[in-house]
């Protein structure tokens, strides 16, 4: 019997191209599994009222690990709209899955490697003073704060009387003590100790295993005091535990300038939910956007594995499918690390690397075509066929991996 029991939730739109094609190459690299289907997204809102049933957060909590693909959302206006008429003025209001999901499971660590594979014609580039062009090699990886900061959901316009008095003890409130409640929104940035020390922990963790030179902590402290000031100090402590790593500290603002002159030089970047959020699709434009961009939500207990990019529901209908597999690959390649095959994620990443470097199968992101039928009769690979590709690479027969007969 295998080891491992994986959760499947392909979700929306090309959620359900790219996920059988990242079983596919887990099967090929001989990763022995079991999956189970788990139901998420639009339309479990549509017809019950809840994107992110009961079962599959069983299912979760049972097996502990889950791949995921995409998933659709919508305005609350749509979304109430597209309710399932028998279910309408019930009381149901529209929940990101993605981040119940986080809140339920407390994956608190968000982890998104940004690495350049040579020969991607995605990779930054810049001049060179000697003349010509450069292209450095980006080798980062954000971690970034899942569950708090922004994101954490406390959040108002018109906020209750008992909000606004306790805003009045602050004496910086006073130029909006006269602002009429339904023209004042209000989010509340929350950080907790624990919460930072978890991020940082895993930060310095993963640089200290994997040999980078440096955590960069990338917030505002200088004027978020609070909040950003916790992170910071909190990283100095963590960073005493590591002393062959460094702790350097840029500013949200600042890095995303720097990211583009120098991004070599940064090896860890940790940041809150909202900073992460940012930066980790800052650097992720750098190595190939969303088509390369993986990543991991990693809690105590459960872990859910998926790329950065939505349903792309543009994309969805379309025979052959054309998006970009490999981050949902990649993602695939994260789960394997976390559960003790890293041998097997590492055979995988260098599969890519392949057929990235070989240049002769390119998705029609890589070949910087407008997306749509028309990609494939200009010369790019279906998604089908670049999961070919990376399977010819990993040694395998193409055809023992197909899809069809899969459940
Ligand atoms: P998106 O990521 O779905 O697509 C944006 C564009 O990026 C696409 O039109 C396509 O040109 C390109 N793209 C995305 N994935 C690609 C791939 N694998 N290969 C090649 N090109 C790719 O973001 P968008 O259009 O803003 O949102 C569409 C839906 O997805 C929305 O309902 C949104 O709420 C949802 N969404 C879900 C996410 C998730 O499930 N984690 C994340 C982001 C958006
Ligand atoms: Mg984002």
């Amino acid at each position: 019997m295998p080891k491992h029991t994986i959760v499947t939730m392909p979700g929306d739109g090309i959620g359900n191209q790219v996920l059988p094609q990242a079983l596919r190459v887990l099967e090929a690299a001989g990763f022995e599994a079991d999956y189970v289907h788990a139901d998420i997204g639009w339309e479990c809102w549509r017809k019950e009222g809840n994107a992110l049933p009961e079962r599959t957060v069983e299912l979760l909590g049972k097996h502990k690990v889950g791949l995921f693909g995409a998933i659709t959302s919508k305005p609350k206006k749509e979304a109430e709209a597209e309710l399932d008429p028998a279910l309408k003025g019930r009381g149901y209001q529209y929940f990101s899955p993605i981040v119940s999901m986080r809140q339920i499971f407390n994956l608190d660590v968000c982890m998104r490697p940004c690495l350049s594979f040579p020969g991607n014609p995605l990779n930054f580039i810049r001049k060179s003073p000697k003349g010509g062009f450069e292209e450095p090699r980006v080798d980062v990886v954000v971690f970034r704060q899942n569950t708090e900061g922004l994101y954490a959901g406390v959040e108002w316009t018109n906020p209750p009387e008992k909000v606004v008095e306790a805003l009045r003890s602050h004496s910086k409130f006073k130029p909006f003590e006269k602002v009429p409640g339904d023209e004042l929104a209000i989010s509340v940035r929350i950080i907790t100790r624990p919460a930072a020390r978890r991020i940082c922990e895993a930060a310095f963790r993963h640089a200290a295993k994997f040999g980078y030179k440096s955590v960069t902590i990338c917030e505002k402290p200088n004027v978020l005091r609070e909040t950003s000031g916790m992170m910071e100090e909190v990283a100095k402590e963590v960073q005493r535990q590591y002393p062959s790593v460094q702790l350097w500290s840029t500013n949200i603002d600042a890095q995303t300038m720097w990211l583009t002159k120098n991004p070599e030089d940064y090896g860890v970047i940790v940041a809150s939910n909202l900073f992460g959020d940012v930066i980790s699709d800052a650097f992720a434009g750098l190595v190939g956007g969303l088509g390369f961009a993986a990543s991991g939500n990693i809690g105590g207990d459960v872990a859910v594995f998926e790329p950065t990019h939505g349903s792309a529901p543009k994309y969805a209908e379309l025979d052959p499918p054309i998006v970009n597999p490999i981050a949902m690959i990649l993602s695939a390649a994260m789960m394997l690390d976390h559960l003790g095959e890293s041998a097997k994620a590492d055979h995988i990443r260098s599969a890519i690397a392949g057929v990235v470097e070989e240049g002769k199968v390119r998705t029609y992101d890589m070949m910087r075509l407008p997306g749509g039928a028309k990609a494939i009769s200009q010369g790019a690979a279906s998604t089908t066929e670049m999961t070919d590709a990376i399977l010819t690479k990993l040694g395998v027969a193409v055809e023992a991996y197909a899809i069809s007969g899969r459940s």
